[in-house]
């Protein structure tokens, strides 16, 4: 598994990668079925706004298994924040490959000066408010029927596993990673 930064030329992989999503991972991530996805979300997804760090994480034959953005906004107290959301293709979720994108995302945003990441997340989705808790225990949650906004603040705690330290640090496939689905190309 690798991760590259996505570019305007990608949209057609990227509006592929999401009409391969289940109905249940397009709600989780866009609260919405999404497939296909409108001009306007592909653009978004695409990196049509500069202020937009988007990685694609990409299996050994290239194929696109994973799409992370943070989209940077000024906060009301004038800091730097990033909004993040990511999702993992069907056949490769819990693989690491959710909690390595997060992690690149949160280094890079922390490059850039961000203070805090927000994340809209459905209720029941454990998996992800997991992740959020298990890095943020103390984060601000905002709860309202339909979601919890989480707002963190980034610091060197919030970077996870080894495992997500190795797929950061290098090509190589980190150690805790299983291997490529059978199915998978
Ligand atoms: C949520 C999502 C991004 C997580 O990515 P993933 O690659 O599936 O998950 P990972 O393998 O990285 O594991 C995620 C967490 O679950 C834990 N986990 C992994 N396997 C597990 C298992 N069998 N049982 C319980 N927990 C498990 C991991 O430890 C990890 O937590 P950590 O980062 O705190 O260590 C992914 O499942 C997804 O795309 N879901 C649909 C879209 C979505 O919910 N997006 C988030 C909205 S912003």
């Amino acid at each position: 598994m690798t991760f590259r930064q996505a570019k305007p030329a990608d949209c057609a992989v990227i509006r592929e990668f999401v009409c391969g999503l289940t109905q249940k991972s397009q709600y989780q991530r866009f609260f919405a079925a999404v497939a296909p996805p409108s001009r306007g979300l592909l653009a978004a997804l695409c990196g049509g706004d500069a202020r937009s760090d988007i990685f694609l994480a990409l299996d050994q034959a290239g194929e696109v298994i994973g799409h992370g953005m943070a989209a940077d906004r000024i906060a009301a107290d004038g800091t730097l924040v990033s909004h993040l959301g990511l999702v993992i293709t069907d056949s490769w979720q819990l693989n690491g490959v959710g909690t390595a994108l997060m992690d690149l995302l949160i280094r890079r945003a922390a490059g850039r000066g961000v203070a805090a990441v927000v994340m809209d997340v459905l209720p029941d989705n454990q998996r992800m408010l997991g992740m959020i808790a298990r890095r943020w225990p103390r984060a601000r949650r905002e709860y309202t029927p339909d979601s919890v906004l989480i707002t963190a603040r980034i610091d060197a705690g919030n970077l996870a596993s080894p495992v997500a330290r190795a797929a950061l640090g290098g090509p190589r496939r980190p150690a805790g990673l299983r291997k490529e689905p059978a199915h998978a190309a």
